[in-house]
């Protein structure tokens, strides 16, 4: 995707030796541009705790390069493989519900077990990260594709039959959680690839941002994305997605997720369940752009089995921004003695879910619907954590 009409991804390995990723640092934007240079194991690791990257694919693909910086210097060591058991076990607790992350480590673990020597070890932790990253952005390209039909099907029944709505009565109106685009991922996005599809096709599409409290991935991510892109798009207070809905301002719903179980239950930012509410009351489509990373095939059960991040409660009580005079500022919102709860994530259960759109295509959200598209998971029962 491009900023000011450069093209970037939102990590690269950046060639030479010793080796340094680069990322842009999020936790500037909208306000700066930052680029970050990650050269160590404790680097990746605060870069994702603390989310310099953030969102399901991305916190994968820099977990992977994360074991690489950790491999790099271990070439001449003996005790490779336990100290990259250590630094597997100390990425995964970075973040603990969106699976990518752990499938991503997984794999790389899995990549050295097949060499015999450290330095046969260091080539394949590396081109399985660079492996990891093509594929992510691939899958979000696919993704665009198949929710590109979707959306253009809503058009061309909304065009056959105009409404009443008033909020841009022509154009596809949609209405996206936190950010599951291109900053989430590593290129185009899952939620918001199709958004950028059906955009750069010409169908006239406008969307609703949630801001996302607390950490207003949407104020700041998702409406600097769609701003850089050219699509139209309005931010609104995280409660007003059922209003919009109540009176026909929403055609389609498209969220991300962090972990879908094997049934299709769906772990995604915090409030989403409450949109998915509010979608089904009012008979809103409600889709998630899930590529198969996110997907845990060893578990059935959302509410009970995937882990939901707890984060600092001051991420809760602080907020924030740039002052009138262009500087950025954190302002207290509370009274500094209420304490705070900051859970991250919330499950949608699948019942809620009108689809998933994978990079195979899409699918009810339940267990026959993505066996139909993965075959070869009917027997898999690996979970990644
Ligand atoms: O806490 P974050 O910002 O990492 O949460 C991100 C989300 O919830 C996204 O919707 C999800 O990771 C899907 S990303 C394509």
């Amino acid at each position: 995707m491009n900023i000011n009409g450069i093209h970037y991804r939102t990590i690269w390995h950046k060639p030479g030796e010793p080796p340094i990723l680069q990322i842009i640092d999020q936790r500037y934007l909208p306000h700066r541009f930052v680029i970050e240079e990650l050269k160590t194991l404790e680097d990746a690791e605060t870069a994702i705790r603390d989310m310099h990257v953030r969102g399901a694919p991305l916190i994968g693909s820099a977990a992977a390069y994360g074991m690489y910086l950790a491999a790099f210097p271990l070439e001449h060591d003996r005790d490779f493989d336990e100290k990259m058991n250590i630094a597997a076990k100390r990425l995964k607790f970075t973040r603990p519900t969106a699976v990518n992350l752990a499938y991503a480590v997984e794999q790389i673990l899995g990549s050295m077990a097949k060499c015999s020597n450290n330095k046969a070890k260091i080539a394949a932790i590396l081109q399985t990260a660079n492996g990891i990253t093509e594929e992510s952005v691939e899958h979000c390209r696919l993704i665009g594709q198949h929710g590109f039909k979707l959306i253009e099907a809503i058009f061309q029944k909304k065009q056959a039959s105009p409404s009443i709505v008033p909020h841009p009565p022509s154009a596809i109106n949609i209405l996206t959680h936190c950010n599951a685009g291109w900053l989430a991922c590593i290129d185009h996005g899952t939620a918001t690839a199709p958004i950028y599809a059906a955009y750069d096709q010409g169908i006239p599409v406008h969307v609703w941002v949630d801001e996302t409290r607390p950490r207003n991935q949407g104020a700041s991510l998702t409406a600097f994305e769609l701003k850089e892109h050219g699509v139209p798009h309005t931010v609104i207070a995280d409660n007003t997605g059922g209003h919009l809905m109540q009176h026909g301002m929403v055609d389609l719903v498209i969220v991300g997720t962090d972990r879908t179980t094997r049934t299709g239950d769906v772990a995604n930012k915090i409030g989403t369940y409450l949109k998915a509410l509010a979608a089904y009351d009012n008979k809103v489509p409600f889709y998630i752009g899930a590529p198969s990373s996110s997907i845990d095939w060893g578990i059935r059960d959302g509410l009970k089995e995937i882990p939901i991040e707890e984060r600092n409660a001051d991420e809760v009580k602080w907020i924030s921004g740039l002052d009138k005079e262009g500087q950025m500022r954190e302002v207290l919102l509370t009274p500094t003695e209420s304490p705070a709860a900051n859970y991250a994530f919330d499950v949608t259960p699948a019942r809620l879910v009108t689809g998933l759109i994978t990079e195979r295509g899409i699918c009810a959200a339940s267990e026959g619907g993505l066996m139909e598209l993965f075959p070869e998971k009917i027997g898999f029962n690996f979970t990644g954590s």
